[in-house]
């Protein structure tokens, strides 16, 4: 997601922010900007487009600052303009601000401010804050005292970093949710979202914790929690070599953005959900659109297409709303019968993807209507939508989509109970979804925490010569997205079929040497489940299930069990489940000595037909 640099010390303030930012670039990002101290004002740079735009409106004339904030955004609110790149001024031009994650109620403080008379330049949440703390920055107040009363007023998950020309010695920045990390050196101080953007200048870093506030000069740092109490600063030392930290630490992009879904799991319901239980889609057609649609059909490539396949599920067996979902590919050829009244959904992570956009425009040449669930603002299947969902994953750099499914399906659950919302499904309990939907995040956290099982399960099984995912219900799509990543990374041969096929044919294929792998996790019909594993396990074939917590018997009838967290509905239990394939397939490939990141004779973005 977005990029985030601070600076004060004796160095040139605006060489060392850009030079970190440089160093967050394989994060993607659209624009960026900068804010730095010349006299006794703030001075702000910004440009739409590459880093390179930035640096040669800021580098035309030589520019000498001891105290510089800087930011690449990756668009949200707002399309990637000069205007809604950060930094963002307050309504008094004291202070300059830039922001990672998302100002959920910035739209009612948008509103509170305007009625008070303030103006904004930019169509960002970002600005709002800033004009948040320009109102709690009151003479005499100190900027961390304004930023905690403001951080206050703020819903959502973010994190801030500040400086004002009133207090050109400081400066302060809050961390919420989105990461933090200070770095402290001799005689200067620095902080950045990634650790790889501090390495050439300190090895020292401490990460802030969520709700914490910090106070950097050149010579000094203090962290404060929310009530404004001191927090004793622990730094940890780096050994990491620059070029595997701009993975974060991780050894591959892959496990960083397996890592980063319960984020993204926050990140897909800010502002999306409210405290009482309300889904809202603003944008997306007007309510009368949504009850005269009769039908969906959802038209995508790859995992986007698996994603889809759990849409048609939640759409069908909960709001009873006819769903087919179709490869892109295919589609323009099987001279669709579509219904006017039915929408069309394009799921994309790019947003690029030919087929998908060719299938798209056959649509609308049909004037079908359209809607776009897609990662990447500004792309082509964004733009040409009707209406879209961003997913808001951030953006993805392993081939191998781990993080954009697990927000597209979210998406799906969101847009679902919206539907359920306009159109009065009965018997759709929404609040209660909701509440199940906010738990997510933590659920995943636990998934993640598997790990070194999986690892251990990884060495026995990384040789088989064939995998079979299998699954009844949701649980049946999950299992056609793991075998994607096994075969996607490790290269090893997969079968994935709904479990109750296996006798028409598939099981021909069993022996001592081949892994099934299972998803329980569906209590409904995990007896029938079992009852496959066992036509498995009588012609020697070896069964790893994945169930949930509550589940004591699953132990006696597999070879291996992976337990995952339990919620109320089995389409999210089926969603968790993805998090231990994925960790799996990862740990099988870099055991077998695969190129994870770069998988042979694939590409991250599709634009060939
Ligand atoms: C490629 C990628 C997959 C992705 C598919 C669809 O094959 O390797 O990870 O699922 O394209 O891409 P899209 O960007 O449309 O989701």
């Amino acid at each position: 997601m977005c990029g985030i640099a601070g600076y004060i010390g004796p160095k040139n303030a605006v060489d060392v922010v850009f030079d970190q930012l440089k160093r967050l670039e394989y994060r993607g990002y659209d624009s960026a900007g900068i804010a730095y101290l010349q006299g006794d004002h703030i001075e702000v740079t910004k440009r739409a487009g590459k880093l390179s735009e930035l640096g040669k409106a800021l580098f035309e004339t030589p520019k000498i600052a001891q105290l510089a904030i800087a930011h690449s955004r990756w668009a949200t609110h707002g399309g990637p303009t000069n205007e809604n790149a950060h930094p963002h001024y307050d309504q008094f031009e004291r202070v300059a601000i830039i922001h990672n994650g998302i100002i959920e109620n910035y739209l009612e403080l948008k509103q509170e401010l305007v009625a008070k008379g303030h103006k904004f330049k930019s169509q960002t949440d970002t600005e709002v804050a800033a004009h948040v703390i320009g109102e709690e920055y009151a003479n005499g107040v100190p900027l961390e005292e304004a930023a905690r009363k403001a951080s206050k007023r703020l819903r959502g998950a973010f994190s801030l970093v500040l400086m004002s020309h009133t207090e050109p010695d400081k400066i302060v920045c809050v961390r919420n949710a989105s990461p933090l990390v200070l770095g402290l050196g001799n005689g200067e101080n620095m902080l950045a979202s990634d650790i790889p953007a501090l390495l050439p200048y300190t090895r020292e870093v401490f990460i802030m914790d969520e709700n914490t506030i910090g106070v950097l000069t050149k010579d000094s740092v203090h962290v404060y929690d929310s009530d404004g109490r001191s927090i004793p600063i622990k730094p940890m030392h780096i050994e990491w070599d620059v070029a595997s930290a701009e993975r974060g630490g991780f050894e591959h992009f892959m496990l960083k953005e397996i890592y980063e879904q319960p984020q993204v799991m926050r990140q897909v319901t800010a502002g999306r959900v409210d405290d009482s239980g309300v889904v809202r889609l603003e944008g997306v057609f007007n309510e009368n659109v949504w009850t005269e649609i009769d039908r969906v059909n959802i038209i995508a490539c790859g995992t986007a297409y698996h994603a889809g396949l759990m849409g048609k599920h939640f759409f069908e067996s909960t709001l009873r709303l006819p769903t087919d979902v179709y490869f892109s590919s295919e589609f323009r050829y099987g001279n669709p019968v579509l219904s006017p009244k039915s929408l069309a959904i394009f799921v994309s992570q790019s947003g690029e993807t030919a087929d998908t956009l060719a299938a798209l425009r056959l649509c609308k040449e049909r004037r079908i209507r359209t809607l776009g669930i897609v990662n990447v603002i500004g792309s082509s299947i964004a733009r040409e939508c009707d209406r879209t969902i961003f997913t808001q994953a951030g953006p993805e750099i392993s081939v191998a989509s781990t993080k954009a499914y697990t927000a597209q399906v979210m998406v799906f659950a969101l847009l679902g109970l919206y539907i359920a919302q306009v159109q009065e499904v009965p018997g759709v309990r929404v609040e209660e979804w909701v509440s199940e939907i906010m738990r997510m995040d933590a659920l995943a956290e636990e998934c993640l925490t598997l790990e070194t099982d999986i690892i251990k399960m990884a060495e026995e099984i990384k040789d088989m010569p064939l995998c079979f995912f299998l699954g009844r219900g949701a649980d049946a799509f999950v299992a056609m997205e793991g075998a994607l990543k096994l075969k996607e990374i490790a290269y090893i041969p997969t079968q994935e079929y709904p479990a109750g096929e296996m006798k028409h044919g598939p099981l021909a294929l069993i022996t001592d040497k081949v892994i099934s792998i299972f998803g329980c996790t569906d209590s409904t019909v995990r007896d029938k489940v079992v009852s496959n594993m066992k036509e498995v396990q009588a012609r020697a074939g070896k069964c790893l299930a994945i169930t949930t917590s509550d589940d004591t018997l699953m132990e006696q009838a597999a070879d291996w069990t992976i337990k995952i967290p339990k919620t109320k509905y089995d389409f999210l239990n089926a969603l968790l489940a993805i998090v231990p394939l994925q960790l799996l397939s990862y740990h099988i490939a870099r055991l077998n000595g695969c190129e994870i990141d770069q998988p042979r004779n694939l590409a991250k973005s599709v634009t060939v037909e």
